[in-house]
């Protein structure tokens, strides 16, 4: 097989002037991708606007004999961004959303504001984007998504309520425009990643900001928008040379019946509920559906 390229291919990477988003961009268009380098310029609160950061990182790629175009619209308006794709290289074949701010609070401080503001940056722009472009692909038959999602999103993290809903809602909007895009050759995958950038403050000495510079994440961002990934609707841990498939797993659960159990049931069959040794790894809601068909108790045509 030859070695991964991406001849023809325009992909739009949203937060692209800093950390991840710089690094993917550079990446696809070292690699021959067409690249929008979208980025709003601002601080990681949000605040603030500064063209020069997006077009600081075009004229990196140009400099490496790549092609590609700054574009300084928000997220929240994520049919310009698409716009300015079609009209600088007639289509949009790739999306990375990566665009991201933080507003840290715990959950009894935290104001409708710093809920509002991530939500816009980080759910709604990738929604925005994801739309737009999600149209010119399934009249091209083809479409490669990939979201940005977090640890925290996954796992929760203190002090980021707002980052963390928004964060794990990003992998239900992969999840749905992998089943969404699967007749029209469209794919979306959410990668988890760690790396030493802005964001991620400096906590870190500096063999371990070395270990975890965004360069460690870009290759599975490009294998995931390559035509010939098979992946769709799941999730990578990724960061420091780590790369690692993510999934839900199910227990067996326990079966009771409907309308005659009662909390002290449940209780009882507490372990058994939470019991992992047999489990299973559903992935669609199909699968959710005939578990619970399976219950012994529940009377046939029930
Ligand atoms: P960063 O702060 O270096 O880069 C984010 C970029 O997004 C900035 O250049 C910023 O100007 C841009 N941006 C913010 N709001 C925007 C908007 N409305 N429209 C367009 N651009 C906007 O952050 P980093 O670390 O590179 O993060 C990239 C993504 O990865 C974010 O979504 C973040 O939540 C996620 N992430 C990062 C982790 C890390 O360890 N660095 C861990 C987990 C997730």
């Amino acid at each position: 097989m030859p070695g991964i390229t991406f001849e023809d291919r325009v992909a739009v990477v949203t937060g692209a002037g800093n950390g991840l988003g710089r690094s993917h961009a550079l990446l696809l268009a070292s690699l021959g991708a067409r690249v929008v380098v979208n980025d709003l310029g601002g601080a990681t609160t949000g605040g603030g606007r500064d063209a020069s950061v997006a077009q600081q990182v075009v004229s990196e790629i140009e400099a490496a004999g790549g092609v590609a175009v700054a574009n300084g619209d928000s997220v929240g308006e994520g049919e310009k961004i698409v716009e300015c794709a079609l009209d600088s290289f007639g289509r949009i074949d790739i999306v990375i959303n990566n665009a991201g701010i933080l507003r840290d609070r715990s959950l009894h401080k935290m104001s409708d504001e710093d809920w509002d503001q991530v939500y816009d940056v980080h759910l709604k722009g990738a929604f925005k984007v994801s739309r737009a472009a999600f149209v010119r692909m399934r009249d091209a038959n083809y479409g490669r998504f990939v979201m940005t999602t977090s640890a925290a999103g996954l796992y929760g993290n203190f002090g980021q309520a707002n980052y963390s809903a928004c964060k794990l809602a990003l992998h239900g909007l992969a999840q749905t425009i992998a089943i969404e895009g699967k007749k029209k050759g469209i794919q979306a995958n959410t990668i988890a990643p760690i790396a030493a950038s802005r964001m991620m403050g400096t906590v870190m000495d500096e063999k371990e900001m070395e270990r975890l510079d965004p360069t460690a994440v870009s290759p599975l961002v490009a294998w995931l928008c390559h035509e010939d990934c098979d992946a769709s609707g799941e999730l990578f841990e990724v960061g420091a040379g780590w790369v690692s498939n993510v999934r839900w797993e199910r227990s067996q659960g326990q079966y009771f019946k409907p309308g005659h159990f009662t909390p002290d049931d449940v209780f009882e069959s507490w372990s058994a509920i939470r019991d992992f040794t047999e489990s299973t790894h559903p992935t669609d809601t199909v699968d959710t559906i005939r578990a619970m068909r399976r219950n012994p108790y529940q009377d046939k045509g029930e």
